[in-house]
């Protein structure tokens, strides 16, 4: 009897226990002036990387998947309203089998209904050498027909914590049949 009415009471123990962890986490300051280097960080440097990413929309293994349309995007010429999830391969040189050095996880979404044109929200995880783990944020416009397009870096993480710049893309190829595309890349980003 005793113990069922301790067992019934069990939830709230441990519910009060979580609060006073929750409470004791809590104690430290909202918010603190701390100096830079508290953080290891130093001298910015600006950091070029040049890669080539694979969009496979058609084949064995797609590496881009529409998961999202509008009832009108059939209709448009420019795919007004369609949405894409990527996890695109990135490596050394154009072809497909030369170095991996990561991978581009977003997505993007037609986002014109006059023009080929994306908004991009991806992330870039990188697993080359020094930069293996770290990613690049970018959110960005891609006219896709145009020469050359630059999107805006908006953040990192890892080596690349407080990173600001640009990326360059150019088309290298694109099977108009498929609709896989081989995009170069030239990427500045600015980091301690
Ligand atoms: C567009 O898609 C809708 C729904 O999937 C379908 O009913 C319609 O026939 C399609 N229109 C065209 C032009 O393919
Ligand atoms: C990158 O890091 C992962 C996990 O830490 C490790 O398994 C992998 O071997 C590393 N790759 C390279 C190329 O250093």
């Amino acid at each position: 009897m005793a113990n069922a009415v301790l067992r019934s009471f069990l939830p709230i123990f441990s519910v009060i226990f979580f609060l006073t962890t929750i409470n004791v986490a809590s104690a430290k300051p909202f918010s603190k002036t701390v100096s830079p280097s508290s953080l290891g960080l130093k001298k910015e440097k600006l950091t070029h990387l040049h890669f080539f990413l694979h969009d496979i929309l058609t084949g064995e293994n797609p590496t881009a998947v529409q998961v999202a349309s509008a009832a009108t995007t059939n209709t448009s010429s420019s795919f007004f309203g369609s949405v894409v999830v990527i996890d695109d391969l990135l490596t050394a040189g154009p072809d497909v089998k030369s170095k991996t050095v990561g991978r581009a996880q977003g997505m993007f979404a037609f986002a014109s209904q006059s023009e080929l044109s994306l908004l991009m929200t991806i992330n870039y995880v990188f697993t080359e050498g020094k930069f293996n783990g770290s990613t690049i944020s970018i959110l960005g416009r891609n006219a896709v027909f145009s020469g050359v397009r630059e999107l805006p870096i908006v953040g990192g993480s890892g080596v690349f914590r407080f990173a600001r710049g640009f990326a360059l893309l150019k088309t290298h190829s694109f099977d108009v049949q498929l609709g896989n595309a081989v995009v170069e890349y030239d990427v500045y980003v600015l980091h301690y």
